[in-house]
């Protein structure tokens, strides 16, 4: 089965620090497992039940049933941070970055920040096909219903609609919190609407509408993605604690942290999980990054998020790892086998170069030098954990994201802060806003 694996055996902790840390956990378990049992959405831990929610499930399915029958050629996600980071993210584990260039169906479009030769592009891609009389999905979405780069750019697009579509309706899906302004705008406009429960937080919510229907509409299977969370769900609020990866991942990252190591490197040796890590830094970032303590104490605490591509920032980013400071643990994700099979030929031309490579698949390659690395970390004892995943199939992507998640939830209650909140954001915000209305013409 595509289980992910676990190896724990290089994090140079000993056992003694490691259970003491763990057993600290218990009370948040047991509070997991309350959540999980009472299958609401009254805690803000409760995302976890995201994957549980067949009302919503089958919603958005209708939806998505319905948007597809009107043959769209291109999905827009208007979003930022938690709101298309985890769409791009899983997206592009799975189908590939370069996924829009092998002539899909319907192939997807992101606009999350204010940047004019960005959207131009889009509008430069998608007008043609509008002018055409295709079609295209306008997937707008936004918790808090108020971030200005989304309803910027929702404004630019539905504009266009407008110019070529009667019923432009018919083709924008807004997905946000039933108590948002831009909920009641959408019912006032007629526009589909899908709910982000108002308990589930932006980085929470990838399995929530804000990332079931723009990757169901293209294609990706969320019955398997929700099935992975659901299995590794069952694993990380297990009491017992040898079975439970999000807890031990947890403890251990805590533990360096509180060693000094507060730079947390996600190594990933599968660039097509690049999106992946900017989706976790998000996650870590903004989890921990803190201010205050539960106790209202000045705390400004945190654990950085970094994130390696293998090999590729093997050359850029190793030197440092190895022979610079110490304050980093890191987690080695490998992907065991990648969809294609492809192989050094065997009639070499540059034969000469490097020997031992002809006829390999290219994976054999990536094997060989993910253990090189390994060896290398051990070898002058940077800590680290590895996390095997078979492949990068809509179930494994399921599991290693909600694992994740959880293993935020135990961060955030080990570090006593709150991971749920992100105060220092919505104050940029405010003050955002505030400019603008100040701010008149230009
Ligand atoms: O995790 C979060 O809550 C934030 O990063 C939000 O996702 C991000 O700021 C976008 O907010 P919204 O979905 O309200 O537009």
């Amino acid at each position: 089965m595509n289980e992910l694996k676990f190896d724990f055996k290089d994090s140079l902790v000993l056992p003694i620090d490691l259970n003491l840390v763990e057993k600290n956990m218990m009370d948040e378990i047991d509070v997991l497992n309350n959540v999980v049992k009472n299958k609401n959405y009254e805690d803000y831990r409760s995302f976890i039940n995201l994957p549980y929610d067949e009302e919503s499930l089958n919603n958005i399915k209708k939806i998505i049933y319905e948007k597809k029958k009107l043959n769209p050629k291109y999905l827009i996600v208007i979003g930022i941070g938690g709101s298309n980071l985890g769409t791009t993210a899983i997206q592009e584990a799975i189908l590939g970055k370069l996924y829009n260039e092998l002539n899909p169906d319907i192939k997807i479009l992101y606009a999350d920040t204010v940047d004019s030769d960005i959207m131009s592009s889009i509008i430069q891609v998608i007008e043609p096909i509008l002018q055409k009389g295709e079609n295209i999905i306008i997937n707008v979405i936004s918790k808090s219903g108020s971030t200005t780069e989304t309803i910027a750019n929702s404004e630019i697009i539905v504009n266009l609609l407008k110019k070529y579509k009667k019923n432009f309706q018919d083709y924008v899906v807004v997905t946000s919190d039933k108590d948002s302004k831009l909920w009641e705008l959408a019912l006032e406009e007629n526009f589909t609407l899908l709910e982000i429960p108002r308990k589930v937080v932006g980085r929470y919510s990838v399995f929530s509408a804000v990332g079931l229907f723009p990757l169901g509409l293209i294609g990706i299977n969320i019955d398997l993605l929700l099935y992975g969370a659901k299995d590794i769900i069952r694993k990380s609020i297990n009491k017992n604690l040898e079975l439970n990866p999000a807890a031990k991942s947890a403890s251990l990252i805590y533990i360096h942290y509180k060693r000094g190591r507060n730079i947390h490197n996600l190594f990933l040796f599968s660039p097509g999980m690049e999106s992946i890590g900017r989706w976790y830094k998000q996650l870590m970032a903004e989890s921990l990054g803190k201010e205050y303590n539960l106790k209202r104490e000045h705390v400004f605490t945190g654990i950085t998020p970094i994130v390696s591509i293998g090999s590729t920032d093997l050359h850029s980013m190793t030197q440092l790892y190895l022979a610079g400071p110490d304050d980093k643990f890191t987690t080695f994700v490998k992907i065991k086998h990648n969809r294609n099979i492809l192989r050094v030929p065997k009639e070499r031309i540059y034969s000469k170069l490097v020997k031992g490579i002809q006829e390999k698949k290219l994976q054999t390659l990536m094997t060989a030098v993910y253990k090189g690395v390994t060896k290398t970390f051990r070898n002058h004892k940077r800590p680290f954990m590895e996390v095997r995943i078979n492949n990068k199939s809509e179930y494994a992507m399921g599991q290693f994201l909600q694992y994740k998640m959880i293993e935020m939830v135990y961060l955030g209650y080990l570090m006593d802060i709150n991971p749920f909140n992100q105060p220092n954001v919505e104050e940029y915000k405010t003050e955002t806003r505030k400019i603008l209305e100040r701010k008149k013409g230009d």
